[in-house]
């Protein structure tokens, strides 16, 4: 029996299964905690839980592309889960945090048909906007949302100068019409729409979710990822040289970053090497994101 000490508990008995179905494994996305996520998720459970009033707070999650918003939105929406119509006392569907995407092209149709989508509310694409936003905000409160996300916040920009003026004016309605708060995700591209509009900025708090650097924080992630990864041998990833190695060629990019290193484990355990080599870091990181897409990992 070898004990693999270098990997969590759980994944232990995995590292003893064949090399197909431990690919498989490390080719499925995980959650991985690091500290910055955990204070986000936090703050999102202060939000979730605050009294009803007139101006309530909202939260501007801002960050670079590809650097894990849209993952943390989803555990916080995730742990929050629906209950369908059939299974409550009243009939009606229980949503407390509802999610959506800014639509690109954005005006105030598409929103509050983002909203009706998200709450599985057939509509007519030619339904008048004051009738969608009426029924929006009416299953809003019938399914008692306590909280709204609006992830890609930046296509506001996309818009007008009209529409965004409107679609701001929409937001700014909505938290007050429902007292609910608000929480928008997007790159700082959505802090600058944000800024455009004076009573708005005062109500969104900005949480940054910046590029990652060489530091202990770091230094844990990679720890974290390489012990919850079958291979069977160490890595040791947290190493100076490696983690510098993976940083730069994920140029501070999370997804980047996790990339690579699964990129990696598959070759590691594909070769039979079972340890990701300096090697391995630089070919897997060769393959510019875009084309990574479609090479299979
Ligand atoms: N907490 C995390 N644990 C594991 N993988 C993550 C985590 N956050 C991000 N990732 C990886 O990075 C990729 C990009 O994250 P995502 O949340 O979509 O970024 P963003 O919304 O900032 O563009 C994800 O598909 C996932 O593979
Ligand atoms: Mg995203």
């Amino acid at each position: 029996m070898v004990d693999y000490a270098h990997l969590q508990p759980a994944t232990r008995p995995v590292a003893a299964e064949d090399a197909q179905s431990r690919i498989r494994r490390i080719r499925t996305d995980r959650w991985i905690g690091y500290a910055r996520a955990e204070a986000v998720l936090a703050a999102l459970e202060d939000l979730l839980t605050f009294p009803k009033r007139l101006r309530m707070p909202n939260l501007l999650l801002v960050g670079p592309t590809n650097n894990g918003k849209t993952m943390i939105v989803e555990k916080f929406r995730r742990a929050h889960a629906s209950v369908p119509a059939g299974e409550t006392d009243a009939g009606a569907a229980i949503v407390p945090v509802l999610k959506i995407q800014m639509p690109a092209g954005p005006d105030e149709g598409r929103f509050f048909g983002a909203i009706l989508e998200a709450l599985g509310m057939p509509y007519g694409a030619r339904d008048r906007v004051a009738a969608k936003q009426d029924t929006a905000v009416r299953i809003m409160r019938a399914t008692g949302t306590r909280l709204l996300v609006i992830d890609e916040l930046h296509n506001l920009l996309s818009g007008t100068a009209l529409q965004q003026r409107r679609l701001l004016n929409v937001l700014r309605w909505l938290g007050n019409e429902l007292q609910i708060p608000l929480v928008g995700v997007g790159t700082p591209e959505a802090l600058r729409a944000i800024r455009s509009d004076e009573q708005l900025v005062n109500r969104f708090e900005p949480f940054a979710l910046p590029l990652w650097t060489d530091d202990d924080e770091y230094r844990r992630l990679l720890s974290t990822l390489e012990a919850v990864l079958p291979l069977r041998k160490p890595s040791h990833l947290a190493d100076p040289a490696m983690a510098g190695r993976i940083l730069t060629a994920a140029e501070g990019v999370l997804g980047e970053i996790i990339a690579i290193v699964v990129r990696s484990a598959v070759v590691a355990v594909d070769s039979g090497t079972e340890t990701i080599s300096a090697r391995m870091i630089e070919r897997a990181s060769f393959i510019r994101p875009s084309e990574r897409r479609r090479v299979a990992v």
